[in-house]
């Protein structure tokens, strides 16, 4: 067993929904296990502010089905300084905090392992991002909350094409990560989806278009990944227009996708999640991740979970293909 006596949490990066709900899992299994436990307000950014409270049981009650995170969240670049990590490790020190829990994504987790590789500082990181980009896991807090709201959105937008005949070019988030345009492309049925990374094949897009309309299709709608900048959608519509005299709406969803209730999967997973980072850190652990993998939350090295996840199933492109015929 390990000699922890207080933990910290912060959440950096985008936030994500299920958040708040790993946030309580981390405090009330902390205080069960007769630990210190406190927030760090706004990422390493409040870390290195000293905006770091104590967190008690009934400071995280009715938080469980809010999307967000009570702690608020940054992107805080200055932690790419080894001098900022100093920092940061005397602040934790100075407060008599022996050990971190970080809910975010790779970059949030390469800060924790340096943190850890440098000052000796016990951490466990969350996976939480709408990305489901992190390698080492198969699945990331938030991300099915966000796959929903964007699939209620399409469906929307399906609506409003099959009364008018369009075909519409939807923009959802996930940079340089390919999961929630793909998942969203297999739920809505859209006739296309356009991947980060990967050359947009304009002819076929174009093709199955027309294929639809001739079947007697009434809409059509891309799933655009926004890649590096937002706006690809905008290109895809020019480029649509330009060369196939194909007209197309645009709708970029952005932010709505990050926000709201989490679903029940993102409670669960943050609530065991959050759970097993505790104890993980109460039985002497120093640089772990709590992952799932083939169907459990359990525990990896953090090492295992530094890098970005850019690689899909071309099983899924095809599946949007074949049964959008
Ligand atoms: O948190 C991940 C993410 O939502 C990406 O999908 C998106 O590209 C990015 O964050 C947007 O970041 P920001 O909210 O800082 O503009």
């Amino acid at each position: 067993m390990g000699s922890i006596k207080s933990i910290a949490i912060l959440c950096s990066g985008g936030d994500s929904p299920g958040m708040n709900c790993a946030i309580r899992a981390i405090v009330r299994t902390a205080i069960h296990e007769n630990l210190e436990v406190y927030g760090i307000q706004k990422g390493y950014q409040g870390l290195l502010e000293g905006n770091i409270k104590p967190l008690s049981v009934s400071s995280v009650g009715n938080i469980i089905q809010h999307g967000g995170t009570i702690l608020q969240t940054s992107r805080c670049l200055e932690f790419h300084e080894p001098e900022t990590r100093k920092e940061a490790a005397h602040i934790l020190k100075r407060k008599k905090i022996d050990a971190l829990i970080v809910i975010g994504g790779d970059g949030s987790f390469n800060g924790a392992n340096l943190l850890h590789k440098e000052h000796g500082i016990p951490v466990v990181g969350i996976p939480g991002t709408i990305d489901n980009d992190i390698t080492g896991t198969d699945y990331t807090i938030g991300f099915d909350t966000a796959v929903k709201n964007a699939v209620d959105a399409v469906d929307k937008i399906r609506d409003t094409a099959n009364s008018h005949a369009r075909t519409f070019i939807v923009e959802v988030m996930g940079k340089r990560s390919p999961a929630i345009a793909l998942s969203v492309g297999i739920c809505t049925g859209a006739e296309n989806v356009v991947l980060p990374a990967k050359e947009i094949d304009y002819k076929k897009i174009a093709a199955d278009i027309e294929r639809g309309i001739k079947r007697g299709k009434t809409s059509s709608i891309i799933i655009a990944a926004e890649g590096e900048k937002e706006g690809v959608a905008h290109v895809i519509q020019k480029e649509l227009k330009d060369k196939f005299k194909i007209s197309a709406h645009v709708c970029i969803l952005g932010h709505i996708q990050r926000g709201g209730n989490p679903n029940p999967m993102d409670r669960l997973m943050a609530s065991h999640m959050g759970h097993h980072a505790v104890i993980a850190l109460v039985k002497g652990e120093k640089a772990k991740a709590t992952v799932y993998r083939q169907g459990k939350v359990t525990l990896a090295e953090l090492s295992e979970c530094l890098a970005k996840k850019m690689t899909f199933d071309t099983e899924e492109i095809d599946l949007v293909s074949t049964l959008s015929i």
